[in-house]
């Protein structure tokens, strides 16, 4: 028998709109979970006589309860760090610069390539540790700093090792096609056969949920990115593109071709990739943190994308190079103070629409009855309250599974 919980002294926002309530508020709530499922979940008065006895019961203490939030574009695994390459570029070189000289990306592959597994897996279980201490329970993690066979499979078993242990959804994306690796230095067009071909390795070892592509003047050409796009779809694989974060490579109107799960960066798009995200019903995920952490300056064109009826989602980025935050309510924030998007924005950015970008239903983003028994308890009264604070982490409780998750301690 599932054990039958009632969680009361609460106010939801359930992000399910309601009237005329985008939030979706249900004050003086209960929710009432079943095992793994939420149950029943509305206003104390109207909850019914059936699931009114319980095995449990908990006081949440008037805490703000919302869904758990989604990080949808990270790079969690690696070792070592780029803080020399902070000064760097403080005293004048630029990201690609930096990149061009065999720094950049180049330089955390050395770093991961050098580490065991089991050393990567401890860096990213911290890592995704400090995630969920700001709500995050589905996260999803690249590969992209190993560049061979064994290097990238290495890294996406730390993905999904992680998701085990922490007991939460992980989702692995194949970006193999990140940067050149050095043993294959002026051939690119072999790199990008041979990581196709690793790609049907480790698709039937079952570690690959997704496919992307860095196309990018330091990444990768249109032509090598719909090379990779091929393959992925032969073998069913969505895929999704780092597309046009610091110039416009027509990448948005590729993914689109290949009915994208999303394209993320976007600050180069230009209107007609904007047209074909819309048509072709592709998320946008905006990543503030990088936008802020590479002092860029072009804004990628929130209001076109909101225009154009783009979903917009958000995400951490979290990478050594560009955006080693781990905090999505600093990003929350950001996309609003930054980008001028809305708070109800910035909230489905990390929910209902972070759920979109990696393919799972709209509906993971929202608190409902059915739903699984994950949400989170926060000591605030309105989600808006935690996107206007900063650097500030008001976690009261993360349920998964009807449970409070233990393993946040630090
Ligand atoms: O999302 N742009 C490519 N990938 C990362 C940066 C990776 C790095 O600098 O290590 C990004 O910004
Ligand atoms: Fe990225």
């Amino acid at each position: 028998m599932s054990e039958h919980c009632v969680w009361q002294n609460l106010r939801v926002a359930t992000l399910a709109p309601r009237e005329n309530d985008a939030w979706g508020i249900v004050e003086d709530a209960v929710i009432v979970t079943k095992g793994d499922h939420i149950a029943w979940l509305g206003e104390r008065s109207a909850l019914p006589l059936e699931f009114a006895h319980a095995d449990r019961t908990v006081d949440l203490k008037g805490a703000l309860v919302t869904p758990p939030l989604i990080d949808c574009h990270t790079h969690l695994v690696y070792a070592g760090n780029r803080a020399h390459e902070f000064e760097l570029r403080l005293e004048g070189a630029s990201y690609e610069a930096i990149s061009r000289a065999g720094g950049g990306i180049r330089s955390t592959v050395a770093a991961t390539r050098a580490a065991s597994e089991d050393e990567l897996f401890a860096l990213a279980c911290e890592r995704a540790r400090a995630l969920m201490r700001e709500g995050i329970a589905t996260l999803e993690i690249k590969s992209g700093y190993g560049l061979s066979l064994s290097h990238e499979r290495q890294s996406l078993r730390v993905a999904r090792r992680v998701g085990e242990a922490l007991g939460i959804e992980v989702k692995t994306t194949y970006l193999a096609a990140h940067a050149l690796p050095e043993e294959f230095a002026g051939r690119s067009d072999e790199y990008v056969a041979a990581l196709c071909e690793w790609m049907r390795e480790l698709h039937d070892e079952n570690l690959i949920d997704a496919v992307d592509v860095f196309c990018e003047r330091i990444g990768f050409s249109r032509e090598q990115t719909r090379t990779v796009f091929e393959h992925a779809k032969a073998l069913g694989l969505p895929v999704k593109l780092h597309a046009e974060q610091l110039s416009d490579q027509g990448g948005a109107a590729l993914a689109s071709e290949f009915g994208a799960l999303s394209c993320d960066h976007l600050e180069y798009v230009s209107d007609d990739g904007i047209a074909a995200m819309a048509r072709a019903g592709v998320v946008a995920v905006v990543l503030p943190g990088a936008y802020y952490f590479l002092r860029e300056t072009q804004l990628p064109p929130i209001e076109k994308l909101r225009a154009s009826g783009v979903p917009i989602a958000l995400a951490t980025d979290h990478n050594p190079g560009s955006s080693p935050t781990l905090s999505p309510l600093l990003m929350m924030n950001m996309a609003c103070t930054l980008f001028r998007m809305t708070p109800i924005e910035a909230w489905l950015g990390f929910t209902v629409n972070a759920a979109l970008a990696l393919g799972l239903p709209a509906a993971r983003g929202r608190l409902e009855a059915g739903a699984k028994a994950d949400f989170v308890a926060w000591n605030a009264s309105h989600p808006r309250d935690l996107v206007y604070r900063f650097g500030h982490s008001p976690l009261h409780q993360l349920v998964l599974k009807g449970q409070a998750h233990e393993a946040l301690d630090v």
